[in-house]
């Protein structure tokens, strides 16, 4: 039973990596960083040529953005005109240096040569491209999420890349967040995409149901390039003072729960758990994350957890709650 559950979730982990990104949602994200393009050399190293939506935002905005190179590699497919087929061993590697402004680039104009093997990011020789570039664009699979970014991180890369809002407390992953090392970017709307899902039929039957595509809810942009979002601060509106019994301490951690974030009082100086949809709104410079709850790795939450309790979820009057990032205003003495 073990083994077929697995098997059947691998099944499901390998689809969900077939999704295709929009073009409206790349151009949608990517203008915001505009400036931060002149004279690099981008890598989008889990794409497929010509069908991709990052492929052609940066061969028609080449120019525009002042590129100094753009190169892609597609896993196990020699393609160019279908989607990820993963059917090849090898794979081919593109190269454009611009030439064919405000247009797709004809095969002719750009580079294309085959891979030694089968483009896994992971590779020797796609380690080779990535240490040659500057910025990673890309939609990665999503079970490898993990590994893509810690790649991304031991190679010190910038990159604006698409992940699942869960992956915030991978074991990978938070420690960037907590030391600003990786943030959100814009995002979606709604923290909501569509994406191309040519093996997948969306059996969602509201509105947002578009024929050929996936919707999924609480996708995000991971980035570590600046924006101005991020340095936008949160008005704050409620307070603690004389509001205690609205903002409960946990049973297990020294923190008072806030259970939405739009709730975060302006007065409070302590730890505070909030909804990891906080991270939508985080601005470095108004407050400092502290921690996450054990639930999600030993140690997150620095300190915060009383471990006697031996639950590791946040606990309130006996009732559990979902996982939660901690926090701590940094303005407090101006706010009161
Ligand atoms: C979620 S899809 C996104 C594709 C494309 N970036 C886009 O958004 O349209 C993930 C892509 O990663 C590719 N992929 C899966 N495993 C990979 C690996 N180990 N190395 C590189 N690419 C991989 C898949 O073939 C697929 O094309």
């Amino acid at each position: 039973m073990a083994n077929e559950n697995s098997g059947l979730h691998k099944a499901k982990r390998n689809k969900n990596d077939e999704f295709y990104t929009q073009i409206v949602d790349v151009e949608r994200e990517l203008r915001h960083y505009r400036d931060q393009f002149k004279g690099k050399v981008v890598y989008c190293n889990c794409d497929d040529p010509y069908v991709s939506a990052f492929f052609e935002y940066f061969t028609k905005n080449f120019e525009f953005l002042g590129l100094k190179r753009l190169v892609t590699t597609c896993y196990k497919s020699q393609r160019l005109d279908l989607f990820s087929q993963n059917d090849s061993k090898e794979a081919i590697k593109l190269e454009y240096t611009g030439g064919a402004p405000n247009s797709m680039p004809k095969p002719n104009d750009i580079g294309i040569t085959p891979l030694n093997g089968d483009g896994d990011f992971r590779s020797q020789e796609c380690v080779e491209i990535l240490n040659g570039s500057d910025i990673v664009v890309t939609n990665p699979p999503f079970s490898l999420f993990s590994e893509y970014v810690a790649q991304l991180a031991n190679h010190n890369k910038k990159f604006i890349i698409i992940g699942h809002q869960n992956a915030i407390t991978y074991k990978d992953v938070f420690p960037l967040i907590k030391n600003n090392k990786m943030w959100l970017g814009y995002g979606f709307k709604r923290n909501m995409a569509h994406f191309v899902a040519p093996h997948y039929k969306d059996t969602a039957s509201d509105a947002d149901h578009r024929d050929g595509m996936i919707r999924v809810s609480g996708v995000v942009w991971y980035t570590n390039l600046d924006h101005h979002k991020r340095h936008e601060e949160m008005i704050l509106v409620k307070r603690y003072d004389g509001n205690e019994s609205a903002y409960p301490l946990y049973d297990n951690y020294d923190a008072i729960e806030v259970s939405k974030t739009q709730d975060i009082p302006l007065d409070y100086e302590g730890a505070m758990g909030v909804p990891i949809t906080f991270l939508t709104k985080y601005n470095p410079e108004q407050f400092k994350i502290i921690g996450a709850t054990e639930s999600e790795g030993s140690g997150f939450s620095f300190g915060l957890w009383k471990p006697e309790s031996g639950i590791s979820q946040a606990v309130i009057k006996g009732k559990r709650v979902y996982k939660r990032l901690f926090i701590r205003n940094h303005n407090i003495a101006s706010e009161k």
